[in-house]
């Protein structure tokens, strides 16, 4: 009987199983826009220009927006408003995504870098209209003067019109929630070190601002350096938690200003700050600005943590980086060390260095045991009943606990019936 209403349960688990994958493949044929050629590995297919060019694009619309935007959301006066999303994320971060961006992205970077792209060229102001970008694709110099105004006032009078109609969103709050969705996306796409974003292919120090009153189409912002593997992509997605600071010329500049999470633990020369990709993976934590960065710490035996903004003491027991011997040794954590003590029914022989088991409690654990032995003549059902009791009289019994009781049952009865 059980065994029918088990074979029973299998093959519905089954059936489930195989309708799931039938549905979910006809699902991804259904795609209702086309997809962009395939990404191989070799460099110069018509996939990876494609690739290429629409990150580059992209890049371009959300480095506007990391550097010149503002929160729609709160600020009243765009004349007054801080535009600083090179220091993190907004606060608070959205309260919803932006519908179409999540859709698309949450798939994978090519279906993400394909919606993104479409809606990026569409915009009033794109990455070709910007005079830096034409300045670097004419290789306009000091005798073009002339021509960079003329390029420059028509850039600045479509950025005019871009701030207020914001193409082709329904206006600028919603192209905020798209830019924002789009930077988290592509920000957290980068810290998971996607091949396709190690390079960009394109000189992304200039902020997307048309010729840039203060620093010109060369800024030479190291962060920026598109032969440093995902720096490119890293300066255009994500704020920089390790310098939060708008222009830099040169790296030392940033470890020495107060801005760097690192400047206070340590003395100058050595406030290095790094974001590892690895430990910044997590797409919730990433848009509440949760960064992992390190920092060196000055004292021995002591390591960075995000979390608190400090040095703080390795706990060498819970890493693995004690030398205690885990059969005969518990490992106790202290500041900067540790340090290994017997266990319990060890003592420590001063000869050896060892610890070595006590012969006293060896005798009185051997009894125990002989005691134990003796217990089991209750049955099974007997000692089940009796754990339980001890069980639940020192804790409260939770809902998997339960479960587990009443299958144990269950059972009971069932061998009762078979038999
Ligand atoms: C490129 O090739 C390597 C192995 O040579 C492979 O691991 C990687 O997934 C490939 N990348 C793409 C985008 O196909
Ligand atoms: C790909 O194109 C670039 C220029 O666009 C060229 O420098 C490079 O040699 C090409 N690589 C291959 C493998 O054809
Ligand atoms: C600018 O023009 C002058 C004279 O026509 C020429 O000598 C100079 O090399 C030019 N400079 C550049 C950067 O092309
Ligand atoms: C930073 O590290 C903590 C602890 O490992 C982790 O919980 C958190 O998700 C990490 N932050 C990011 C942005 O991944």
């Amino acid at each position: 009987m059980s065994e029918k209403v088990s074979r029973c349960v299998f093959f519905a688990l089954l059936l489930t199983l195989l309708i799931d994958r039938s549905s979910s493949t006809s699902h991804s044929t259904e795609k209702a826009h086309p997809s962009p050629p395939p990404v191989t590995n070799s460099s110069n297919t018509t996939a990876n220009i494609w690739l290429v060019d629409a990150l580059k694009d992209i890049a371009y619309y959300l480095r506007a927006h990391k550097f010149n935007e503002y929160d729609r959301r709160y600020e009243p006066d765009a004349k007054l408003a801080r535009r600083e999303y090179y220091r993190g994320f907004p606060r608070p971060p959205l309260r919803s995504l932006h519908w179409e961006v999540h859709k698309y992205c949450e798939q994978s970077l090519i279906e993400c870098v394909d919606y993104l792209r479409k809606r990026a060229r569409k915009a009033g102001m794109r990455r070709s209209d910007d005079t830096t970008v034409v300045i670097q694709e004419q290789q306009w110099g000091e005798n073009n003067t002339q021509q960079i105004e003329i390029v420059d006032k028509e850039c600045r009078k479509m950025q005019q019109a871009d701030d207020v109609q914001a193409n082709p969103f329904e206006g600028p709050l919603e192209r905020f929630q798209w830019r924002v969705t789009a930077s988290y996306y592509m920000c957290w796409y980068t810290m998971k070190s996607e091949p396709a974003l190690s390079h960009l292919s394109d000189k992304c120090d200039n902020f997307a601002d048309c010729l840039n009153p203060d620093f010109g189409p060369n800024n030479g912002d190291d962060r920026a350096n598109d032969a440093i593997p995902y720096s490119c992509a890293f300066y255009s997605f994500c704020p920089d938690p390790c310098c939060p600071i708008k222009h830099l010329t040169r790296p030392e500049n940033c470890w020495d200003t107060p801005e760097n999470p690192c400047f206070e633990a340590n003395p100058p020369g050595q406030r290095e700050c790094v974001v590892d990709r690895p430990q910044n993976t997590d797409f919730s934590d990433l848009i509440l600005n949760r960064w992992n960065v390190s920092c060196k710490c000055r004292e021995k035996g002591l390591e960075w943590s995000s979390f608190y903004g400090i040095c703080v003491d390795i706990d060498e027991c819970a890493t693995g980086a004690h030398t205690c011997n885990p059969e005969k040794e518990t490992c106790f954590n202290l500041p900067g060390s540790f340090k290994c003590v017997c266990k319990w029914g060890h003592i420590f022989n001063k000869k050896s260095k060892t610890c070595e088991p006590s012969k006293a409690l060896t005798h009185l654990m051997l009894r125990k045991e002989e005691e134990e032995e003796e217990e089991t003549s209750e049955t099974p059902w007997m000692k089940f009943l009796r754990l339980f009791r001890a069980k639940s009289a020192t804790r409260p019994v939770s809902v998997q606990t339960y479960l587990i009781i009443l299958s144990c049952i269950c059972n009971y009865f069932n061998k009762l019936l078979v038999h």
